[in-house]
């Protein structure tokens, strides 16, 4: 009896849980061990925005032969088969696997009140075979086991906890009507008016031991700062760039492999851009909202093309040329005022030692770190792509 009214509960609850409408979405066929798995009309796969596919969680699982049972305390639903087993909290965008969490590219997300997920890190994290074939659309699940090396974490960051939905946005393939306020809670800000606001930005990243430091740094003062990242350091230092967002640092766009966008043209500018949107988006979960051009370079080219506001900075530290920690800190402390921006890099060991003296001292100094985008809000500035920035006054 108590398992039957747990039973009725958890279909009330996925029934009844959020409210996206589908206006017109890319279809996407799912099958199970070669068999087209059977969804009811409200049930809809498609492919995100962002490229990933998202099927409904309860008839895909139910296809692959798992348990599914649903916690009314944690809201989240638990998946087992055979000796694995994961838990799926709605309207948040990781998984817990055993002690671990794995980090998902979408939200978990309810779609005509059916709840929607990312699934291939779910197939992965129940050890077994996925295939997805973007351009025939479609995703096979295989019963068969697999041990694909999965990106676990061991803390779940502030965005995945409180994920937003704005990729529904995207390009039309799902339009947000109505999400569920109590399963989507807003990010809350601290109060930022009336103080002396710094943002330290680090170009050039994500790179091995500087960048840890740095990170170590900026975690020990409990501060905030921005990293403008490549595209191909994200997917050679993985671990960095979620660790990055995952402390609450914003990852910006600096192109994917340094070029000066300047001598690019149209689509060269577009790839070098939108390679990273990806790569940061892949690896992260985050989309970027702010780009920092290569050596600084732009010109109308690159801005009308650019789909991104351009952060530049009016402190320049020169630390790549001096390679000196005092010359570093020197150029930040005897220039600094409030709405300034710190240009420095994350690849240079005196940028790290630099960082351990520079942090707590404007700290002293009586200044807040801020990352680019708090900046810019604390300041009431809206910001456009395309447009230019030095410093938020
Ligand atoms: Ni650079």
């Amino acid at each position: 009896m108590k398992n039957f009214i747990r039973l009725i509960l958890f279909i009330m609850i996925i029934m009844c849980w959020g409210g996206i409408e589908i206006s017109a979405q890319t279809s996407l066929s799912v099958s199970v061990d070669g068999k087209a798995v059977n969804y009811e009309n409200s049930e809809v796969p498609y492919i995100s925005s962002s490229g990933n596919p998202v099927v409904p969680l309860v008839s895909t699982m139910k296809a692959l032969g798992a348990d599914i049972s649903y916690s009314e305390e944690t809201k989240a639903i638990t998946v087992k088969k055979d000796s694995n087993s994961i838990i799926i909290p709605l309207g948040k965008q990781y998984i817990k696997v055993e002690d671990k969490y794995l980090i998902l590219s979408e939200p978990t997300v309810s779609v005509n009140g059916r709840t929607m997920v990312d699934i291939i890190p779910i197939v992965y994290s129940l050890r077994k075979a996925i295939t997805f074939n973007i351009i025939e659309k479609n995703v096979s699940i295989e019963n068969i086991p697999t041990f694909e090396l999965l990106n676990f974490v061991d803390k779940v960051p502030e965005w995945a906890e409180n994920p937003t939905f704005d990729d529904q946005k995207d390009k039309g393939t799902v339009v947000e009507e109505s999400v569920d306020k109590n399963v989507v809670k807003k990010k809350e800000k601290t109060d930022l008016s009336g103080k002396k606001l710094v943002a330290l930005t680090y170009d050039d990243g994500p790179n091995g031991k500087s960048t840890s430091i740095i990170l170590d740094v900026l975690k020990e003062n409990k501060v905030k700062a921005t990293f403008f990242v490549l595209g191909t350091n994200v997917y050679n230092n993985k671990e960095q760039a979620i660790r990055t967002v995952s402390e609450g640092h914003e990852v910006a766009n600096h192109s994917y492999s340094h070029k000066d966008l300047t001598k690019l043209g149209v689509s060269g500018i577009n790839k070098e851009i939108q390679e990273t949107q990806k790569a940061i988006k892949d690896v992260t979960g985050v989309t970027p909202t702010l780009l920092r051009v290569p050596y600084g370079a732009f010109n109308q080219n690159v801005k009308s093309n650019a789909g991104l506001p351009i952060i530049q900075w009016n402190i320049d530290t020169l630390d790549w040329k001096t390679r000196s920690a005092d010359k570093t800190v020197n150029s930040v402390l005897n220039n600094v005022k409030d709405g300034d921006i710190v240009l420095m890099h994350n690849i240079h060991m005196s940028t790290a030692e630099a960082t351990k003296i520079l942090v707590p001292e404007l700290i002293k100094r009586g200044y807040t770190l801020v990352t680019v985008s708090e900046l810019a809000e604390a300041k009431g500035v809206q910001l456009k792509n395309g447009t230019v920035y030095n410093s938020f006054k």
